[in-house]
């Protein structure tokens, strides 16, 4: 079931770093899902700021992100590895062995799939999940297409997605062709998903996901088959969904 919650873009960040202060009050040692994207980035910047007030304690965490790059290394400024260093661990009490990405350029990708998805499981798996939704529908990188896979895998990216990136990597030659993505049933196993968009470009894409078909070429309305997902939404992005 998907609930929905409107607030001012402002607010977005806040009510968000509020949810997951909560999840790890109950369970300080919970592990959680990570994404990346423009949308995550005002969320990073408060659990940064909460955590320097003391409000909020990362000592105890694991961490899984989504997805990375196939042929970005860490010091690759687009690597989500990069991304989640800069923007995330190193300004907070983050045990840095604790945190997971994918390794987008290891010589055996599909082993490196496998090696990720088991060592999810033996984390006990994801407690809470932080997504972004990409305008063509996808979560993670779980593109939409014919079929879905479930664990992790290795996605080739669809020419949109590599079009939507294109401001981070200078020209379209340069944004990568695949990724290691966690799969739709990596996704569906976390306990608890929440799921954040803003702007009036993503609401056409945010109506279809909670109010359309269950489909594969609307990757993220998989969600509906969750018991306990919460997209946090400002008015733009909510402003084409009809009543659930
Ligand atoms: P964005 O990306 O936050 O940069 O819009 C979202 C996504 O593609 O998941």
């Amino acid at each position: 079931m998907i609930r929905v919650r409107i607030a001012n873009r402002e607010q977005i960040p806040v009510m968000v770093t509020e949810d997951l202060r909560r999840q790890l009050e109950r369970k300080p040692d919970s592990v959680l899902g990570l994404p990346t994207g423009s949308t995550p980035m005002m969320v990073y910047r408060e659990l940064v700021a909460q955590q320097a007030q003391g409000k909020i304690d990362f000592s105890h965490v694991t961490t899984f992100n989504l997805d990375e790059y196939v042929g970005l290394d860490e010091k690759h400024a687009q690597s989500y590895k990069y991304y989640m260093y800069e923007n995330f661990f190193r300004h907070v009490n983050i045990d840095l062995n604790n945190t997971h990405i994918p390794n987008g350029t290891t010589k055996n990708l599909e082993e490196e799939c496998r090696r990720y998805e088991n060592l999810i499981e033996q984390s006990g798996g994801i407690d809470w999940l932080l997504l972004g939704i990409g305008l063509n529908g996808h979560i993670g990188f779980n593109e939409p297409g014919e079929s879905l896979i479930a664990a992790t895998h290795v996605q080739k990216l669809r020419e949109e997605t590599r079009t939507a990136n294109v401001r981070f990597f200078g020209s379209s030659q340069n944004v990568p062709t695949h990724a290691i993505t966690m799969g739709m049933g990596s996704i569906l196993k976390v306990m608890k998903i929440v799921l954040v968009a803003f702007g009036k470009e993503k609401a056409e894409i945010v109506a279809k996901a909670i109010n359309g078909p269950v489909t594969t070429w609307v990757p993220a309305s998989f969600l509906q088959l969750h018991r306990d997902v919460t997209f946090v939404l400002d008015q733009e992005a909510a402003s084409e969904i009809k009543s659930i």
